[in-house]
């Protein structure tokens, strides 16, 4: 029993563990394929790192008025991968 307690909660743990991971990476391939329309992804490499989740936000809008195709919850998905991105981010700039 104390067993099955414990393989279900490690069970879980992966799973959300995995679940975040594929988030970060469809977020990551979408920022990717949007934010490239227009500029290189280069522009935005450039300031992972350095700025901070409302600002990133603000960009992501201004972007969407610039005529970027997102809806409202893409906006809020590429915004919070831009904030937690690391400089050299794979899929966006090709780095680590
Ligand atoms: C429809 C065209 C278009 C798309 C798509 C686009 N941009 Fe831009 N981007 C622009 C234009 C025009 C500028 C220069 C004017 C400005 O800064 O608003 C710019 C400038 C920038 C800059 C430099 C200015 C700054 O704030 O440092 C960043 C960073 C940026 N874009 C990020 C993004 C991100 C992130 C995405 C994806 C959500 C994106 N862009 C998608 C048109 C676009």
């Amino acid at each position: 029993m104390k067993k099955l307690v414990i393989f279900a909660i490690g069970s879980y743990v992966l799973l959300m563990f995995a679940g975040m991971v594929f988030a970060q990476a469809s977020a990551g391939r979408m920022t990717a394929e949007r934010c490239s329309a227009c500029h290189s992804t280069a522009r935005i490499c450039e300031k992972l790192g350095n700025r901070t989740p409302e600002v990133w936000l603000q960009t992501v809008e201004r972007m969407k008025s610039n005529g970027a195709k997102l809806s409202d919850a893409d906006v809020t998905t590429v915004a919070e991968y831009l904030a937690t991105a690391k400089p050299g981010a794979k899929l966006l700039c090709g780095g680590k």
